[in-house]
């Protein structure tokens, strides 16, 4: 294991009704005048943002309030965002929605004690001042409710990158899993492979010796295995959602991922996907990370193993180990389409004559991009064109 420091500072307030809470909780965590950022419209029309309106106003706090975030969340609404919060004066953001309400609301929250453009801080610069966060969640997905990280799109471009500072951990974050029942079907599911796919990106290590992490990642990885077809079956089975809830923090707070060398190769090809084509992050990772899977078993072939014999219930082949690896493989596919993600480039909406587009955008040129397995252009390329013809 690798020395490391684990820092996550979120208070999170998990259950049933909790959103009635929220005006409590900012007020504990010093906001007096608060930005509400919220989506395309789910939060209004299920009632949500009336309750977090009135715990608010329960609570003496003052707000105004800012909707519309897009999935795959743009540069363009965060500058209105900025403009606003600077106008108003307000010093706390409450993101009331899923990864890119709360990816948005991060960039905001960044974005107002910075003199300069605040895409500079995803195109390199750090982080050195933010506004606190805050979020009442409403999807089991990103991970964005534990994680100091944010993805933006420049709409110019399409262009998604995204930064990291553990000045973006959320003060605070309700989450009830009640409130993510009136998800659709596909949304369940592209958040379930989501969550899969934090804890490969991390399962996949160089690194020696790391049992309690691995164990750690087998429980996230078989309760996601489990739960999703009861929620798909079921939208209104609590227990289930809200073991898929927790899940998709315990993925993506790092718990899991301290003390060893991490891949994140998978979700730096899927960015180039939903950035070209504007799909769902979850729905390219269930393209892209078996592809890659596929490709980098050999580097080794006894991880791959230990995927396939410990999740998704392969026996081992002694005299093959490469058969069990691939069959692993293959049973993870099975599982992302038969909770209705799709497997390959037709099935995404993605076009394998962009591919060559697809590997200029990722930047590598005659380097390579660090991880379980290094990859050079040729092998992102090779990755492409295997997600492009991916078959059960
Ligand atoms: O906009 P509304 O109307 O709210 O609809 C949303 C949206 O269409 C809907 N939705 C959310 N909660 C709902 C609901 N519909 C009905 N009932 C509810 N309770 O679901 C759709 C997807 O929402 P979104 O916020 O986009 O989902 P998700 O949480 O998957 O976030 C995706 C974004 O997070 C980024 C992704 O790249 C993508 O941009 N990521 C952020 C990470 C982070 N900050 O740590 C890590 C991830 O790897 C990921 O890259
Ligand atoms: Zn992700």
């Amino acid at each position: 294991m690798e020395n490391f420091n684990f820092y996550s500072p979120t208070e999170f307030v998990f259950g049933k009704g909790r959103a009635s809470e929220a005006g409590t909780f900012v007020k504990k965590h010093g906001g007096s005048k608060v930005l509400i950022h919220y989506g395309g419209g789910s939060a209004v029309r299920s009632g949500l943002i009336g309750v977090v309106r009135k715990s608010l106003d329960d609570a003496g706090v003052a707000y105004c309030e800012l909707g519309g975030v897009r999935p795959n969340p743009r540069d363009t609404l965060v500058y209105k965002g900025t403009e606003l919060c600077r106008k108003e004066g307000v010093d706390f953001i409450l993101a009331v929605g899923g990864g890119s309400v709360i990816d948005s609301s991060k960039a905001i929250a960044l974005a107002v004690p910075y003199d300069g453009d605040f895409w500079d801080m995803y195109s390199g610069h750090p982080v050195e001042k933010a506004l606190p966060v805050a979020t009442v969640l409403t999807i089991a997905a990103a991970g964005s409710e534990g994680s100091g990280n944010s993805v933006i799109t420049k709409e110019d471009g399409m262009l998604k990158r995204s930064t990291r500072s553990d000045l973006l951990r959320p003060k605070f974050s309700i989450m009830d899993p009640a409130l993510t029942q009136t998800l659709p079907a596909y949304q369940t599911a592209c958040g379930a492979t989501d969550i899969m796919a934090h804890v490969f990106e991390r399962y996949f290590t160089n690194t020696k010796e790391v049992e309690i992490t691995d164990r750690l990642c087998e429980a996230v990885l078989l309760t996601i295995v489990k739960e999703t077809p009861r929620v798909i079956a079921d939208p209104d089975n609590y227990d289930a959602r809200a073991n898929i809830m927790w899940a998709g923090m315990v993925a993506h707070n790092n718990i899991c991922g301290v003390g060893r060398q991490q891949d994140w190769n998978s979700h730096g090809l899927e960015h180039e996907l939903s950035g070209l084509y504007d799909v769902t992050h979850g729905a390219g990772l269930a393209v892209i990370m078996p592809s890659w899977m596929e490709y980098v078993h050999g580097h080794n072939v006894m991880r791959f193993c230990q995927m396939a014999t410990r999740i998704f219930g392969c026996q081992m082949n002694f005299e093959d180990p490469e058969a069990t690896a691939l069959e692993g493989i293959k049973r993870f596919r099975s599982f992302l389409h038969s909770i209705g993600m799709p497997i390959n480039f037709a099935e995404l909406g993605a076009k394998e004559e962009d591919i060559p587009k697809l590997v200029e955008k990722l930047g590598i040129g005659d380097g390579t991009r660090a991880g379980f397995m290094e990859l050079n252009a040729d092998d992102v390329a090779a990755i492409y064109k295997i997600a492009a013809h991916a078959e059960l």
